[in-house]
């Protein structure tokens, strides 16, 4: 049984939380109070469907046994000694994260933008060090509508006017090519770019797949180019859509793996960059590093999720349900409430017809009729339900974007 807290009112909840807190989000006006699989139940007793899964970082569902488990067991031991000491998880969690991404080493941070920005730091000392790159003329290339995040150099080569306007000066360093075009991407790799940057599905764009073909193009390229394939796998990596990685679907391995969300297990943050010995040996102690990365409590955590993924019961369960939703939104599309569906295995991005409202309307009501999912970019509604979901609470979450378009 879920516990409550009914004395407060959701609006008072939302009036101190706005009163004190930066503006910075849009939240929907519910107050989450506990959570359990799928299902999340607020300051007053509602049960909502989490359609969205914290963009990917719940693929597991909320409370998952064997992560809390996992978690409070190294809480009672030990949880934080800075990398300024050895811990005796921390060899565990880079060996078999290695293992899973079929790579020699890992560099553990906390937040997905970190792990950006660590491999950027990453592309730019290799292009130094093993490529032979001018001192301070690396450029890396990156695609349109990307999102990797909110620092001032990841927002210097976002496309998005609201991700970057007022927080130059920018980075210099990066140059952007339309996503999905390969002789873009081809004209722009020059004798000093160090490494391509792109997500294999566009998450915040509104669920982009590329056109088939293109991640092996660019894997194609990037290999005679002589240029490293970063894959910002941190929202479609770890069983959201059906394999482990996203560039699975395409036969692709990337040079670095970008990793974070899931491999915290929705309990704690927990990011990486993979990669082989050769790109990420480059650096040495001193030249970067973190207080909380790779910390006992984050490794812990994150050794249960690679263990979690090593079964393929996830992947398995997104292939199949993903399967289902796509063909269930297919419908929709038919009918021409909703002008198009992207995405892979439990991942949609559902574009909705105006007449019937923005995407915030439509999550709106959604959340009304007990579903929670967000919206991206005018009419475009997100759809990434834990991986843990059942499949009639699928298709009662179904049912209920049904009844709000009125099909
Ligand atoms: C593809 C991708 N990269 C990077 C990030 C940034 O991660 P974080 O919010 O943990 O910094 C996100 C977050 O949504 C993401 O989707």
């Amino acid at each position: 049984m879920t516990s409550v807290t009914p004395d407060h009112a959701t609006q008072d909840y939302i009036g101190a939380s706005d009163a004190h807190s930066a503006h910075n989000y849009h939240p929907l006006p519910v107050v989450v109070a506990t959570g359990d699989g799928a299902w999340l139940t607020d300051v007053e007793g509602r049960r909502y469907l989490d359609m969205l899964a914290g963009y990917s970082a719940l693929n597991f569902g909320h409370g998952n046994r064997r992560l809390v488990d996992a978690a409070k067991a190294q809480l009672e031991r030990v949880t934080l000694t800075s990398r300024a000491f050895h811990h005796d998880r921390f060899a565990d969690f880079c060996t078999q994260l290695a293992e899973l991404c079929g790579k020699d080493m890992v560099l553990p941070m906390n937040t997905g933008a970190e792990a950006v920005e660590t491999a950027v730091k990453t592309a730019r000392k290799w292009g130094y060090r093993v490529k032979g790159v001018p001192d301070g003329r690396a450029r890396i290339v990156v695609a349109s509508d990307n999102f990797h995040g909110r620092t001032t150099t990841i927002v210097s080569f976002s496309t998005d006017p609201e991700a970057r306007a007022d927080f130059g000066p920018y980075t210099p360093g990066f140059d952007i090519v339309p996503y999905g075009d390969l002789d873009a991407l081809r004209a722009a790799v020059t004798d000093e770019t160090v490494a391509v940057l792109l997500e294999p599905i566009q998450g915040e764009a509104g669920v982009l797949v590329p056109p088939a073909g293109y991640l092996p193009g660019v894997r194609e390229l990037t290999r005679e180019r002589g240029v490293l394939f970063i894959a910002d796998e941190i929202q479609s990596g770890l069983g959201r859509t059906g394999r482990t990685f996203a560039c699975e679907h395409e036969g692709v391995v990337p040079d670095v793996y970008v990793l974070g969300k899931a491999l915290g297990g929705g309990v704690v943050p927990v990011s990486a960059v993979v990669a082989d010995r050769d790109v990420l040996g480059v650096f040495r102690p001193g030249e970067h590093g973190s207080t909380f990365g790779g910390n006992p409590l984050a490794c812990a955590v994150g050794l249960e999720v690679i263990a979690m993924l090593r079964g393929g019961e996830f992947q398995r369960r997104a292939t199949e349900l993903g399967e289902h939703l796509h063909a269930e939104l297919g419908v929709l599309a038919g009918t021409g409430k909703v002008t198009e569906v992207r995405g892979r295995g439990l991942w949609a991005g559902v574009d909705i017809d105006p007449a019937y409202g923005t995407g915030r309307e439509i999550s709106e009501k959604l959340m009304a009729r007990g579903v929670l999912v967000k919206d991206t970019h005018g009419s475009t509604i997100r759809i990434a339900p834990p991986l843990v979901i059942g499949k009639e609470d699928l298709d009662w979450g179904l049912d209920q974007l049904r009844a709000v378009l009125g099909a």
